[in-house]
């Protein structure tokens, strides 16, 4: 089989890709190896920026994003038991939309259904050749049948722990990783506050967010090797009431529907193409989860290479050689920036010498920001997005 662009991956990197190049005529098709329930049942990103949001609206996918989507203008800073609001409207005049990474999925699925695009689910033995060649191949067997997709390009929109990725020669990988990790959970509860609220408390950070009006978000940082058998419901709510706690406010409680542990790492490729392969998304980098930047910047990448493709079938080949480097140079912003919240916001654990000195500069640090227009407005400028 031939078409214009291979895609590995139906994540909303992959997905968005595949939409964004139907927009200018360009074929492609998306091979990915899990199920369309599995895809559909990942809870995962909850905040697009109001670049992502502009983005996805200008593809036509704005319609559930206008519906129920929340609008917020800005988050709480939590520490020493104060509750601070950063109002990112008021400082800068942008926004930020609670919409979750499933709905986005859901929302990219549904299109790609009614357009007929070819999608192909439950792909097995997913492989990549001739990445040397200016005919790149993307091999894998569907419903027992090997099908080999002959292409002008190869995009890796496969995750972290895709396969495409290690066909790129030569690329080096930037990485750290934390020595905690992200409990969260999914309770069919009305949030008990009106923006997120991000907090720094002495047994470590809790978050609270949410995905609609009858659902809250809400999260733990737990050690990296914690089991989630160790935490029952109840555990969990009462430690997140001791950390978000404060006078005069209640946190309600409701049916957990999910839970689960997500470790938290840092890392970049050093490349994100080879001649006609290229990564976007979770394949070429990823940020710890605090300040929301995985899938924002999953769509910006797309949202670039969409343009490179496109300028490159009609003879301009500019866009898509700055790819690469356009691409490294906002991540690495974002890397910061997400290390920065980071390390703002965990308690470093005990095992860590320094683990007293950190928390007590941590809140210096909170004290400052929350005091200071200046640290407010560039919290409020990386939050909710920089310009592609
Ligand atoms: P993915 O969503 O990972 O999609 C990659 C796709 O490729 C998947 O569907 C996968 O099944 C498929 N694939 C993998 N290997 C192959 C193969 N060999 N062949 C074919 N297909 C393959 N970000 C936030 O901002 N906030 C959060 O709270 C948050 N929580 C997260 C929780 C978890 C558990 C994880 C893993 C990530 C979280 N993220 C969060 C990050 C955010 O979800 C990602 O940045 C985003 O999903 C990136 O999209 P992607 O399409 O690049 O990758
Ligand atoms: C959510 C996740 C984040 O990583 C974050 O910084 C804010 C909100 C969420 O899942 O709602």
């Amino acid at each position: 089989t031939r078409t214009q662009v291979a895609i590995i991956g139906a994540g909303p990197a992959g997905l968005l890709l595949s939409w964004s190049l139907r927009a200018v005529g360009i074929e492609s098709v998306v091979v990915e190896n899990r199920s369309l329930d599995y895809v559909l049942g990942r809870i995962r990103a909850g905040i697009l920026e109001q670049g992502s949001v502009e983005e996805l609206t200008r593809l036509g996918l704005g319609a559930g994003i206008a519906e129920h989507g929340l609008t917020h203008n800005g988050i709480y800073l939590q520490f020493d038991g104060g509750r601070h609001k950063i109002d990112f409207h008021a400082l800068i005049g942008r926004t930020v939309t609670v919409y979750g990474q499933q709905a986005v999925v859901a929302d990219l699925v549904a299109a790609h259904r009614d357009a007929g695009s070819d999608v192909v689910f439950e792909a097995s033995d997913v492989s990549i050749d001739g990445g040397e060649t200016d005919a790149p191949r993307v091999r894998y067997v569907a419903n027992g049948v090997e099908t080999e997709l002959v292409a002008d390009f190869v995009v890796g929109a496969d995750g972290f722990h895709g396969v495409t990725r290690p066909s790129i020669p030569g690329l080096t990988s930037y990485e750290r990783e934390y020595p905690y990790a992200w409990l969260g959970i999914l309770a069919d509860v009305p949030p008990s506050t009106d923006e997120l609220i991000y907090a720094l408390h002495e047994r470590g950070f809790a978050m609270h967010s949410m995905r609609s009006p009858q659902v809250s978000r809400l999260y733990l940082q737990v050690p990296p090797d914690e089991r989630i058998e160790e935490w029952s419901d109840a555990r969990i709510w009462d430690e997140l009431h001791t950390r978000l706690g404060i006078p005069g406010w209640t946190l309600e409680e409701g049916p957990v529907t999910d839970k689960s542990i997500t470790p938290m790492r840092s890392f970049v490729a050093s490349r994100l193409r080879h001649r006609r392969l290229f990564l976007v998304g979770d394949a070429g980098h990823i940020v710890p989860p605090t300040g929301a930047k995985g899938l924002n910047s999953a769509i910006a990448d797309v949202t670039m290479l969409a343009r490179g493709l496109a300028d490159h079938y009609v003879g301009d080949d500019r866009a898509l050689d700055g790819y690469e480097q356009a691409a490294l140079t906002r991540q690495w912003k974002l890397q910061q920036f997400s290390q920065w919240m980071t390390e703002l916001l965990h308690r470093a654990p005990q095992s860590d010498p320094a683990a007293e000195f950190q928390y007590r500069s941590q809140l210096g640090r909170l004290a400052y920001v929350t005091a200071s227009t200046h640290a407010q407005e560039s919290l409020a400028e990386q939050y909710s997005g920089l310009p592609l």
